[in-house]
């Protein structure tokens, strides 16, 4: 079974979609099979991977709306996989067909919250899925925490936004009514200035506040991460020397570390 996470922020251009997409590429250089799954009506993600062309002319039998449309529940799957030119990367992509279908008060939408939990649950022969939401807590970012194992949180060292990370918190906690699995496997501090006072101050409250459930590695506000995006190629891939490729290295060691912890603990207990 392979171990499933979402990048949740209510907070827009925060990094979900860029961490995804690089952190996929650092996983799939250490040989692991990723497993995207775009749950943003944006479809940023999927647009990156596949081409804005392409991503648009798909039709909702064609995207990760497929999984909440009615008449499409006896449809087979097949079509939603698409490979990338990755190696070990196979994204199910979103364009405006889920737009529809991420509405506010998901916990009232029935056995369809379960979704994205049961579409993940079919799936073999990936290590990791990674699904990327939109800036909301809706309908897509409450299916995917019912489906995954672990949350991450990208937070920019920007303003306080404690009142946003709230709801988020706050959320998570519901989420776990139906996924009482789920885990915050932590903040990451992303788009992060260090020479800026301000951030250092940020992360050292972010830290203060949530102690452990705040990743080590800090995603650096870097060039090398908006050519790699405008190449469609992870850092990884297209500046492998780079300190942003090698922090997104570091950042899929941690989260690895981090998650066999957990389940030797729960082996223990
Ligand atoms: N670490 C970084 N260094 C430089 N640029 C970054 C970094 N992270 C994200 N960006 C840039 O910031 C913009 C927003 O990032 P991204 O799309 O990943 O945010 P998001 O949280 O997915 O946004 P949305 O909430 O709209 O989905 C993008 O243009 C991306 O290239
Ligand atoms: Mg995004």
């Amino acid at each position: 079974m392979a171990t499933t996470f979402c990048l949740i922020n209510q907070k827009g251009g925060c990094g979900k979609s860029s961490t995804c997409f690089h952190l996929a590429g650092a996983f799939a250089e250490l040989g692991l099979k990723v497993l995207l799954l775009d749950m943003d009506p944006q479809g940023s993600l999927s647009q990156v991977f596949l081409g804005p062309e392409y991503v648009e002319s798909l039709n909702n039998k064609q995207t990760m709306a497929m999984l909440f449309d009615e008449c499409s529940f006896f449809d087979s799957h097949d079509r939603l996989f698409n490979p990338t030119k990755v190696t070990g990367i196979t994204i199910c992509p979103a364009n405006q067909t889920l737009a529809r279908f991420n509405v506010p008060e998901p916990e009232n939408t029935g056995m369809s919250q379960f979704a994205v939990r049961d579409f993940v649950e079919q799936q073999s022969g990936f290590d990791i899925v990674l699904i990327d939401c939109p800036p909301n807590l809706y309908r897509c970012s409450w299916t995917a925490m019912v489906a995954a194992d672990y949350v991450i949180i990208p937070v920019p060292p920007e303003d306080f936004g404690t009142q946003g990370l709230r709801a988020v918190h706050q959320c998570i906690q519901q989420a776990r009514r139906l996924n009482p699995g789920l885990r915050r496997l932590g903040h990451l501090v992303t788009r992060c200035d260090s020479r800026l006072l301000v951030h250092q101050l940020y992360e050292r409250k972010l830290r203060e506040m949530y102690k452990e459930i705040v990743l080590d590695t800090v995603i650096p506000e870097a060039s090398a991460f908006k050519v790699a995006l405008t190449r469609r190629s992870p850092v990884q891939l297209n500046e492998p020397q780079s300190k942003a490729a090698k922090l997104t290295l570091c950042l899929a060691h941690e989260i690895l570390e981090r998650i066999d912890v957990n389940e030797r603990k729960q082996r223990i207990a």
